[in-house]
């Protein structure tokens, strides 16, 4: 099938080339010249294993193409599929403005029946509006129709989490853009669920959301863990042989960040209220994480008094593992936070710290190493879990820093352990 796929960031890209690579011929749309001759040089603009090497193999069997011509890419396509972003507006709603802008140029460009279907997260009945909108501006004499498929993947799993995907989400209103649905994604070979189109919107958020949850309830339950002497890690592998509850999901921390969950959490608790309907779970969700967020920080101030003059060593700098995506990571609380109080920062990350550069080019020194950041720091905090993180071990503390205090939001280490080795260690829930 000719598939087009508007967007070109973690979700469209990521789809379009997992559709090339099951047989489809793909088309990929940005309106980013300078970002699309990246692509057909095989660089991918995000950092996501397994992509480029897919980008790769695609375009040169010809299978995988971009361009900035929208216009071409959709008149002839079968599917269009948008991937764009749906960001966070200040009151907590999602900025739909992307997906207009790309509604009306399929409106403009499309010359033959085809189905446009929304990957992007969207407020429930948002794909009814962009049917009508199609419709409204269509400028040929041919059937649109607006499904709704969202998806579900990680970043840092992208290409596997859709090649592998627990399931395909196929919200449809009418048996034809149902049956094209279930045929784009037969060679996925994966379970698929027909629904209804807003039931597909509202399953990306109840998610989502869902998720966001378990989490801030995992890190209530550490924040108690603390207070009445109890290990989180003990009690999460207790609940984890429940099959009611789970075994993902359960680590607590110093809250979740990302380009989704803190945005989603908070448009859904608009939409609700649109609808005069206080949505009370996940509005204490978002409360939990903003407070987590920061829990280390004003643990280590109580500790410390100032941070006046100090030099604090930082290990993690992205939201999590496997990204260098800085979208509210919890060091960007933490960190302005520290720089608010005189300290003198030396960080280091695997892949995020020519993005944080974009954001701190001289404020903070950044390391090749996480001896380079410990050597003479008088306290680390630790921000994500890195697998070079984590090799790090107990008597490297002790060994470079000038005072071996750390507080680490990832639990990464055993208490004992890092006691055995002569560090005063603060983590979360133990
Ligand atoms: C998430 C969903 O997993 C994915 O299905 C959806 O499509 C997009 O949002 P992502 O944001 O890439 O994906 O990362 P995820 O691995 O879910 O982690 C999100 C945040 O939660 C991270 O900050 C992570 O550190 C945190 N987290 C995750 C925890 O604090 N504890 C956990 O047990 C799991």
């Amino acid at each position: 099938m000719n598939i087009a796929v508007a967007g070109t960031g973690y979700v469209g890209l990521v789809a379009g080339v997992c559709f090339a690579e099951k047989g489809h011929k793909v088309i990929c749309v940005d309106t980013d010249k300078e970002k699309v001759e990246l692509m057909k040089s095989g660089v991918s603009p995000i950092y996501e294993a397994d992509l480029e090497d897919l980008m790769r193999k695609n375009y040169e069997e010809g299978r995988l193409n971009y361009t900035t011509d929208y216009g071409l890419a959709y008149k002839n396509a079968d599917a269009i599929f948008i991937g764009v972003g749906t960001p966070e507006l200040p009151d907590g709603s999602a900025n739909l403005s992307y997906i207009a802008t790309v509604a009306r140029q399929i409106a403009e460009s499309v010359e033959q029946d085809c189905l446009v279907v929304v990957k992007s997260t969207v407020p429930v009945g948002t794909n009814d509006k962009v049917e009508q909108f199609i419709k409204d501006f269509l400028i040929h004499d041919v059937k649109v129709e607006v499904a709704s498929n969202p998806e579900f993947l990680a970043q840092g799993s992208a290409v596997r989490d859709t090649l592998k995907a627990s399931r395909v989400i196929i919200g449809t209103e009418s048996k034809e853009a149902e049956d094209k649905l279930l045929e784009i994604y037969e060679p996925f070979g994966l379970p698929m669920v027909s629904v209804s189109r807003r039931s597909a919107e509202m399953i990306k958020y109840a998610c989502n959301n869902f998720l966001a949850l378990k989490i801030s309830y995992m890190n209530d339950i550490a924040n108690l863990c603390e207070l009445v002497d109890a290990d989180i890690e003990e009690v999460a592998k207790g609940m984890s042989f429940d099959a009611r509850i789970g075994s993902s999901f359960l680590n607590a921390g110093i809250g979740y960040g990302g380009s989704c969950f803190p945005k989603d959490t908070k448009a859904l608790k608009y939409l609700a209220k649109q609808y005069y309907y206080d949505l009370k779970t996940v509005g204490a969700a978002v409360e939990v994480n903003k407070e987590q967020k920061t829990k280390l920080f004003t643990k280590a101030r109580k500790r410390l008094i100032t941070f006046q003059g100090l030099k604090v060593a930082v290990l993690g700098l992205s939201f999590k593992p496997g990204t260098d995506d800085l979208r509210e990571a919890p060091s960007l609380d933490n960190i302005a936070l520290l720089l608010e109080q005189g300290a003198n920062i030396y960080a280091y990350d695997p892949v995020a710290m020519c993005n944080f550069k974009k954001r701190y080019p001289d404020e903070i020194i950044y390391t090749h190493t996480p001896e380079e950041a410990l050597e003479g720091a008088n306290v680390c905090f630790i921000f994500t879990e890195w697998k070079e993180i984590k090799e790090t071990t107990p008597d490297t503390y002790k060994k470079y820093m000038r005072t071996p205090l750390v507080y680490d939001g990832r639990n990464i280490y055993k208490p004992e352990e890092m006691k055995e080795a002569g560090i005063e260690y603060y983590s979360i829930g133990r």
